[in-house]
């Protein structure tokens, strides 16, 4: 196997207004695209050709990525005028898959676990597909395998709202991770030019022939689907890359960046290139900084998420916020979530001087991409 299909073309509305002028997909994570990491890891397994499956914001995805060449893949493109579900998506790359099993990955998920090992295990079981499987304790949020244990095969799959009723959502439940590997058999069982889900209309058919296995994976995992997993995935990630460094390092700090001495940086962090960082202020913990971000003195940035090029006048408090590329904050801002409730700025907003936003304890703070804050939000 030298083939994947990495899906690419969802709407990504649950992580609006930052998916308004970023894709899902090009989301960073620590400072690289969540997409970006898959593809790294792909190769590593010893996958040569890529597909990327692009709907919405196509452009974007394929300036970034061109034909691959700079990550030393053969990447080529299906696209679909309108999103055609995720085995819809999958029917599109049909003549570009059907010589021999390949992965399937959905484009949205932080992982760290070897494909290799999976791969071994599908060429075992021998089915039609095998899908990474993930113990996870809140698992209504995702829909649950019943799995048979003596023979490892999924028997069927439980809709999300199903699972809910049961009422009993405590226990850890395997639930699809979003990570397959398939034979071109599968092919057979999606209908051509039509809106479909893999997970939903196709999975459930071939889980009935008995031909669907699952491969149990351990290890960081985080779908980035919503604002407070986007944050959390970073922090986990950040965390898990240290752990396993041979070095003493408490952060990760780009040579480049250029942090006054009297800065307190309180790990662990995750600083890019050519980010300045002015006297007393107080960076950490579990924040990522992105390339060319500018803070004057006397800030203080925690448990938030800064895309590149942002700009920070002096005194400004910001806390679980997630702040998108270009941004600008003014002299005296507060910038304050609350609980899984954050404060969510798309690309080029630009905040006032003394203005504070505080989530309430229902939702998150969203602003749109270029607009200007000038009022308050207490709650
Ligand atoms: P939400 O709108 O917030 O649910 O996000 P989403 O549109 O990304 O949907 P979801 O999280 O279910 O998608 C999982 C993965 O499949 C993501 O990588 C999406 O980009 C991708 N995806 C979802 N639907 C489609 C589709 O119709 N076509 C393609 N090509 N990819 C899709």
């Amino acid at each position: 196997m030298t083939r994947a299909i990495i899906l690419s073309g969802g709407w990504g509305t649950r992580l609006r207004p930052l998916t308004c002028t970023i894709p899902k997909t090009l989301i960073p994570v620590l400072n690289t695209p969540v997409i970006e990491r898959e593809i790294l890891m792909l190769k590593k397994a010893g996958v040569e050709e890529i597909v990327l499956a692009v709907s919405v914001m196509s452009r974007e995805l394929k300036n970034y990525f061109q034909n691959g060449e700079k990550w030393d893949v053969k990447i080529e493109y299906t696209n679909e005028q309108s999103p055609m579900g995720t085995a819809g998506a999958l029917k599109l790359a049909e003549s570009f898959l059907k010589d021999d099993n390949f992965f399937m990955l959905n484009g949205d998920v932080i992982l760290n676990f070897n494909f290799k090992e999976m791969l071994t295990t599908h060429n075992k079981y021998g089915g039609i597909g095998t899908i990474a499987s993930r113990l996870v304790s809140n698992p209504a949020r995702y829909g649950v395998l019943i799995i048979k244990e003596e023979t490892q095969k999924i028997e069927k799959f439980l809709e999300k709202e199903k699972y809910a009723l049961t009422g009993d959502n405590r226990d850890k439940m395997p639930v699809n991770a979003g990570v397959y590997i398939l034979e071109p058999e599968i092919f057979s069982f999606i209908e051509p030019k039509k809106k479909i889900s893999i997970e939903k209309d196709t999975f459930p058919k071939v889980a009935q022939t008995g031909k669907l296995y699952h491969y149990s994976i351990s290890g960081i995992w985080k779908d980035i689907g919503k604002p407070y997993e986007l944050l959390n995935g970073n922090i986990l990630l950040m965390k898990d890359i240290l752990k396993q460094s041979d070095s003493n390092e408490e952060n990760l700090i780009k040579e480049s960046a250029d942090i006054h001495p009297s800065a307190k940086i309180n790990p662990p962090v995750c600083i890019g290139e050519n980010v300045i960082i002015n006297k007393d202020c107080i960076i950490g913990p579990n924040v990522v900084i992105g390339n060319d971000v500018y803070i004057e003195q006397n800030c203080e940035i925690k448990e938030s998420l800064i895309y590149q090029e942002s700009y920070f006048s002096q005194n400004s408090k910001i806390e679980k916020a997630i702040l998108s590329d270009n941004c600008h904050i003014r002299k005296d801002v507060i910038l304050k979530g609350i609980g899984k409730n954050l404060i969510i700025l798309a690309s080029y907003v630009e905040v006032e001087n003394e203005i504070k936003l505080i989530a309430p304890s229902t939702h998150s703070i969203t602003v749109c991409h270029h607009e200007k804050v000038k009022n308050n939000i207490i709650n």
